[in-house]
């Protein structure tokens, strides 16, 4: 040196220093390679790439050098400015290359793996069976009623019109609960509710009540002691066994299928005058097979009983007989799975094993 320049700050001439430059370079490349993350060569970044970085300050100086200096010294910073950003672009590329394999692998999906599978529950096909009944009344304007399972011997046979020495009172035939002379019984039919509605709900009136009815029927393949009801009422001035036939075929026709009618056969019983016997036409065969293992070639298939309501039971009831008619029918309703489902032991269907809910449980 010629001699000491003024216009030179010893401190800059430090940060422009080719040792120095190259220093700044190594430092940087060495902590480049050494980024095992990305969120590493992130974070070093700032000081060797950013503005307070050796080279941003050593760039900085280049403008107070003396105009011969410049050209060398901005050479040399941006040479060194340059290495130093390819090896970080370098760098991130590398790392984001691994991140994504690592992703790759660590995320793939295993499809031949088996699941954790859960058998999942169903509903009882009874129940299934009786909303769908539920909600064809519903539809049509109906309310649901309901009654005890428990019943008022009243209920279940004086306001029904049954005479006080009815066989169906027998013992034989009805559970009662103790003590006998208490007056309780476990309801034999759901019709106990039509004489309940009319005394809560007074006229006109359009009900159905599902539920459970107890007999002292032997468990069988074709008996059980408690099973399922369907019970249908409607009071309404100028009400016909016209609109009981309609009510009962759109009945049949929902469960089981277009077409499918029923018939009524004279019967009797003791809330209903005139009572009838109802059948459905055999679903399977449509009355046109002879050797149908379903209806065993009659054609029908006994369902229920129905009738135009007594007037003795209006009368008990409250309701003005004279103003009002009324229809009222009642149906197994596991007869009718029993069917639909080709079930030929009812056994089958309350023994709770869930192979059985799970074949029939599920409508499709
Ligand atoms: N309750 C009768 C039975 O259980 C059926 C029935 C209901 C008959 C309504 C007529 C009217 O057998």
């Amino acid at each position: 040196m010629s001699g000491p320049n003024t216009n030179f700050d010893p401190v800059e001439v430090a940060a422009l220093d080719p040792e120095a430059v190259d220093a700044a370079v190594s430092s940087a490349l060495e902590a480049i390679a050494a980024a095992a993350s990305l969120d590493e060569l992130k974070a070093l970044r700032p000081a060797h790439a950013g503005d307070k970085s050796p080279l941003a300050l050593a760039n900085r100086e280049i403008g107070a050098l003396p105009p011969s200096a410049k050209a060398e010294a901005g050479k040399r910073v941006g040479q060194a400015r340059g290495r130093v950003n390819q090896a970080f672009a370098a760098r991130q590329g590398e790392l984001e290359a691994e991140r994504d394999e690592r992703i790759l692998t660590e995320e793939a999906v295993d499809v031949t793996l088996p699941t954790g599978r859960r058998p999942l529950g169903r509903r009882h096909p009874i129940e299934l069976m009786s909303t769908r009944i539920a909600d064809l009344f519903v539809g049509m304007g109906w309310e649901i009623a309901e009654g005890p399972e428990i019943e008022a011997e009243w209920f279940n046979f004086d306001a029904l019109n049954f005479d006080a020495d009815h066989p169906a009172r027998q013992m034989q035939d009805t559970f009662y609960v103790d003590p006998p002379e208490g007056g309780l019984v476990l309801r034999t039919h759901t019709s106990p509710v039509q004489a309940r509605t009319l005394l809560e709900r007074g006229v006109p009136v359009y009900v159905a009540a599902i539920g459970r009815v107890f007999r002292t029927d032997e468990l069988d393949a074709t008996h059980m002691p408690a099973f399922h009801q369907v019970e249908g009422l409607a009071v309404d001035e100028g009400i016909t066994m016209a609109h009981l036939k309609g009510t009962l075929d759109r009945l049949a026709s929902e469960l089981f299928g277009d077409g499918i009618t029923t018939r009524l056969r004279p019967s009797y019983f003791p809330f209903t005058e005139p009572s009838a016997e109802m059948d459905l036409r055999c679903f399977v065969c449509r009355g046109k097979d002879p050797d149908c293992r379903t209806c065993k070639g009659t054609g029908w298939i006994e369902w229920g009983g129905c009738g135009m309501v007594n007037r003795n039971v209006l009368t008990a009831c409250g309701v003005d007989a004279d103003r009002y008619t009324g229809f009222a029918f009642g149906m197994g309703i596991d007869r009718a799975l029993m069917f639909r489902t080709g079930v030929s032991d009812m056994r089958d269907m309350i023994e709770g094993d869930v192979r059985f809910d799970a074949m029939f449980g599920m409508e499709i």
